[in-house]
């Protein structure tokens, strides 16, 4: 292709994400992504993953890093919000693409001149074209007030055909950037030709804490090359699998489900042919019910357990004991139809608040699980129990265990529905037939488990402690990772990984998720018939990572093989291919090594190698990482579940791979250790990166602290703070279940200019104030000229202020020594608890400095100055509430950016979506005395005074109190009416309102001394 492109004409331009970056847009999208739950690209690979980060957001940091500033920030805002589809006719395409309304809502709703041309009676004319029905939805879009409102009406961006979604796009952009010789028609066009403005080349985009791929992902379908890196083999071969699987070519994916089907087919054919999942009727297995036996200490019976005997809400199916005193054990009868008394007592198991539970002859025995587990404490401290530890060839309880594991019920497919699309299920108990059939599995696996697991169809690891690892060590004795799973289901793991691995990576793959639910970790889901508000399930058989940790459980439920066959051969995933355009530059030097694997993706570069963080192979332009911030998972345990399956012969390219967790080298926590592994992974980064390259790290914005942290180890890396944005990924984490919200900080860094800077923070502060004022008044006058235009401004207050803190750390992060401390010494000097760093103090003038020009519409710049951080807070919130903001962490955020100390007094509510401040007249007298932070302030006082105005007393009464208890009164009148007009303004009851501007007024209006 010829372009009129001079390369690097751009080597030295900043990146438009340096100044302008929709991140209020962006947040929506990102969270639309999140909650769509199975609906995204990549889950579907493995949703064992937790974490991915939305690919909204990664597209939006490649865009904004590529983009060059032209002068002119508005038309580059317009620019970049078109290449993201959020601009009006983005949003018209995608809201068309929802069918977000339908012709007889249009009809209702818009004045149309001639409705003949696009309707025929209540529905569309037949004839209607796309640009009429667009036309339509323009002006109808146009009635809806907020971006978020319209975008909520609207598929996501990457759901819509995008050749149609940017067909307008490309002339636009292409005469923006005309000066610049862009002609770009694709996204990969687009890519390439900027990144040879910039680099000479199309642009390497890096991430060595790959995970689940969504940054490599996202980056190579815009059309960057990719280096991916992941300590971790399972994190590199979901990554694999976005690139290869969900990127590959029709071609290829047909290839691949062909393959699927036919490991699928192999596998069901080896199965059939054992006998043991088959009835004698011919019905074949859905799902297997299992629970745990033990003796009980008192009576010497053996109890079954589990916390609910409940199998089916929707059948009222439940298990019943029923004592067999001969064998003094329980028989258990599954019972169909059960009555509505019988489906409330099943809710009662035979495990209740850590006991074993039940009932014998009318008297109810209970016994802790601690106590039948033996616990006990040594006299060093150690804990333990008297559970035998299993050993590595054990696969099942021994007769004398503490613990014995017992099928209680089957859920089988009816043979006349076996192959339809509609099946017929029931649930039966065990019978003498099926226990047969288990004794055949049991002779299975006890005549092959050595070979297998020599040959590595079957794990041979041991569980290593740890954080996670210990659970199932603790609580069942299992030493070793394939005492995880039910004899039963080494058969079918054996078998598929076997096919798997012969028939290559886009088929082992598959095993993850046959293995996520097939354990004794996996919880039996019984369906319910749903309710107001809860939808109704069926009954199913749960991941082992619904949640990110190894809980072991008293009863628990594995999948047939026919259903794991399901996973198997229906690439249920969605098929995106990374679109591509040929190479008009010089390829990367391969430079390929032992461990690399280069996947040809068309011509795209994309390699994806397993090792540390600080050992990069290959140089990348720009850098995007999510590193493991205090990581609530701990991706390097949990994953052995399924490296144990897959390290022995993987297929290729995995073979290169090193199959191990190698925890020693994961990067956790957040002390010391984390800090020093942080630095070596950046500082390999960074030498990584060519002069004009640029870095993007995300993590989450928990305490202020955090800024402290990171910043010091991206300065001792050598790297300097170019922007940081702000963006509210999830509202309560899907991980971190807690009392929280959570965000996203993206930090832009670029490579400190090479030489020793020395700074003195007396003197660094100055420059610090003035950077931080230029930055946020830049960014609100873009703001006032965005909102004239399109009623609504392109940054929130938390943006402002985020950048004022980026401007500050640009200020700071640009020297190599403060104070004669070298950074890489303060990075890792050990912290002592309360200690206020360098950059804790200019985080902090930085926001000081922000939050001076942070003034609420309306009230005096000079009363602004004299309040404090609680009234400054009340205030500012406020303000913001007027605008329809509601997010908790923009409570915490600002409340962290004005000092207060305990804002929580002030919340009317404090949920994550729908918080709010107290209303004036929900303060109680308790919230206002002088001892509270509100209480002892102007604007407390004022909050009493407007509560007395509405119990109407006096307001001559009132201005006298006021008089006696503020000796300053005189002075700080002009305060207090400022105030009072400020909440005349903005305060949401409409009683309180009139109230202010009456006092207001008479406090103006006083005489004195007459
Ligand atoms: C927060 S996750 C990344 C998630 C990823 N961005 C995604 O979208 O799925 C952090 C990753 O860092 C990896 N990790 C931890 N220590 C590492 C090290 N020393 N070197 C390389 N990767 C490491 C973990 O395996 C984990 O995959």
């Amino acid at each position: 292709m010829n372009y009129k492109l001079n390369p690097l004409a751009l080597q030295n331009a900043p990146a438009l994400i340096e100044s302008v970056f929709p991140a209020q847009k962006v947040s929506f999208e990102a969270q639309r992504e999140r909650k769509a739950g199975a609906g995204q690209t990549l889950t579907a690979l493995g949703s064992y993953w937790k974490g991915r980060k939305p690919l909204i957001l990664v597209r939006a940091i490649v865009l904004g890093s590529l983009l060059p500033p032209t002068g002119d920030a508005e038309g580059d805002l317009e620019i970049f919000e078109k290449l993201m589809a959020f601009d009006d006719e983005g949003l018209a395409r995608r809201a068309l693409a929802a069918k977000a309304f339908s012709a007889r809502e249009l009809q209702e709703h818009l004045p149309i001149a001639d409705p003949e041309r696009y309707f025929s009676g209540r529905g569309w004319r037949r004839d209607a074209s796309e640009a009429d029905k667009l036309a339509l939805y323009r002006q109808a879009l146009a009635t809806v007030a907020t971006y978020e409102a319209k975008a909520a009406l609207c598929k996501r961006p990457e759901e819509v055909d995008q050749d149609w979604l940017y067909a307008p796009v490309w002339p636009v952009v292409n005469h923006h950037y005309a000066a610049l010789g862009i002609d770009a028609h694709s996204f990969p066009e687009l890519t390439e030709q900027l990144g040879i403005l910039r680099y000479g080349h199309r642009p390497r985009v890096g991430d060595t804490f790959c995970g689940g791929g969504s940054i490599p992902f996202e980056s190579a379908r815009l059309g960057c090359d990719v280096y991916a890196s992941d300590l971790n083999p399972i994190a590199c071969m979901l990554t694999w699998g976005a690139l290869n699987i969900i990127g590959a070519s029709p071609e290829r994916r047909a290839e691949i489900e062909k393959t699927q089907r036919e490991v699928a087919e192999a596998v069901d054919a080896e199965i059939t042919q054992l006998g043991i999942e088959h009835d004698e009727y011919g019905n074949r297995a859905k799902a297997y019910l299992y629970c745990l036996e033990t003796r009980c200490p008192e009576t010497g019976w053996r109890v079954p357990m589990s916390p609910s005997w409940v199998i089916s809400k929707t059948r009222n199916v439940i298990a019943c004991l029923k004592p067999d005193q001969e064998n003094q054990r329980f028989e258990i009868e599954v019972v169909t139809g059960a009555s509505a008394a019988e489906m409330k007592a099943a809710e009662k198991g035979t495990v209740q608040d850590g006991a074993l539970v039940y009932e014998l002859d009318s008297k109810t025995y209970r016994t802790p699980i601690k106590t039948l587990r033996g616990d006990y404490r040594d006299a060093e401290g150690n804990t333990g129990n008297r559970l035998r530890r299993w050993e590595k060839h054990d696969f099942q309880p021994r007769h004398d265990d503490i613990f014995q594991e017992r099928l209680y019920a089957i859920q089988w497919i009816t043979k006349e529905s076996l192959n339809q699309s509609r099946q017929e299920t029931f649930f039966t108990s065990v019978t003498e037939a099926d226990l047969e059939r288990e004794r055949a599995v049991e002779a299975i696996v006890a005549a092959n488990l050595t070979r297998w697991q020599e040959e590595g169809l079957v794990p041979d690891m041991a569980i290593d402690p740890g954080y996670n690892t210990d659970q199932p060590v603790r609580e069942r004795g299992w030493m070793y990772w394939h005492h995880l799973f039910p004899a039963r289901q080494l058969i079918y793991l054996a078998a598929i990984n076997r096919r798997s691995k012969q028939a290559g990576a886009a088929s082992i793959i598959k095993m993850g998720k046959a293995l996520d639910r097939t354990s004794k970790l996996c919880r039996w889901h019984p369906s319910s018939p749903g309710r107001p508000g809860v939808a109704p399930s069926a009954d199913k058989v749960e991941q082992v990572f619904d949640n990110q940790s190894l809980n072991t459980l008293y009863a628990y439920a594995s999948k047939s093989l026919l259903e794991l066959s399901l996973f198997l051969s229906r690439y249920e995933e969605k098929s995106i291919r990374i679109q591509n355009v040929g190479r008009i530059s010089e390829a990367h030097p391969a430079n390929l090594s032992s461990d690399a694997a280069l996947c040809a993706l068309s011509d795209l570069q994309t390699r994806v190698l397993t090792h540390p963080a600080n050992h990069i192979k290959d140089e990348s332009d720009l850098w995007i990482t999510d590193p493991p911030y205090a990581d609530a998972v701990h991706y390097h345990e949990i994953t052995e579940f399924f490296i144990a399956w897959l390290r022995k012969t993987p297929p290729k390219p995995f073979d290169e791979w090193v199959w191990d967790s190698r925890r020693a080298l994961a990067i956790k926590g957040s002390g010391e250790d984390f800090r020093r592994g942080m630095v070596a992974a950046y500082t390999a980064m960074a030498e990584h990166t060519p002069d004009n390259g640029m870095q993007c790290v995300m993590f989450t914005h928990q305490d202020t602290g955090v800024w402290s942290d990171m910043v010091g180890i991206f300065w001792a890396a050598g790297l300097q703070v170019v922007a940081a944005w702000y963006i509210a990924t999830e509202t309560t984490s899907e991980l971190k279940k807690g009392g929280y919200v959570q965000g996203t900080l993206i930090l832009m860094l670029k490579k400190r200019p090479a030489g020793e800077r020395t700074g003195f923070k007396q003197r660094i502060m100055p420059a610090v104030r003035a950077e931080v004022q230029r930055q946020i008044e830049t960014m609100m006058h873009l703001n006032d000229t965005v909102k004239r235009k399109h009623g609504e401004p392109v940054f929130n207050d938390s943006d402002l202020q985020m950048a004022g803190y980026a401007a500050a750390l640009k200020v700071l992060t640009a020297y190599t020594q403060i104070g004669g401390e070298d950074v890489t010494a303060f990075a890792l000097r050990p912290r002592t608890r309360g200690e206020v760093t360098v950059v804790d103090e200019i985080v902090q003038q930085a926001a000081e400095a922000a939050n001076s020009l942070l003034v609420p519409e309306g009230l005096a710049a000079d009363t602004w100055a004299k309040l404090s951080g609680i009234e400054r807070f009340l205030l500012r919130m406020m303000d913001m509430e007027t605008t329809g903001a509601a997010k908790l962490d923009n409570y915490q955020n600002f409340a962290k950016a004005f000092r207060v100390e305990d804002y929580t007094r002030v919340m009317g509510n404090m949920t994550a979506n729908q918080a709010r401040l107290k209303r004036l007249t929900e303060f109680k007298s308790r919230d206002l005395t002088d001892s509270t932070e509100l209480g002892a302030t102007r604007l407390g006082r004022l909050i009493i005074a407007l509560q007395q105005m509405l119990a109407e007393t006096e307001p001559q009464t009132i201005i006298s109190q006021l008089q006696a208890e503020m000796a300053d009164f005189l002075e700080v009148r002009p305060i207090l009416i400022d105030l009072l007009a400020c909440i005349e303004r903005k305060a949401p009851e409409p009683e309180v309102r009139p109230a202010a501007e009456v006092l207001g007024a008479r406090i103006k209006n006083l005489r004195f001394g007459g």
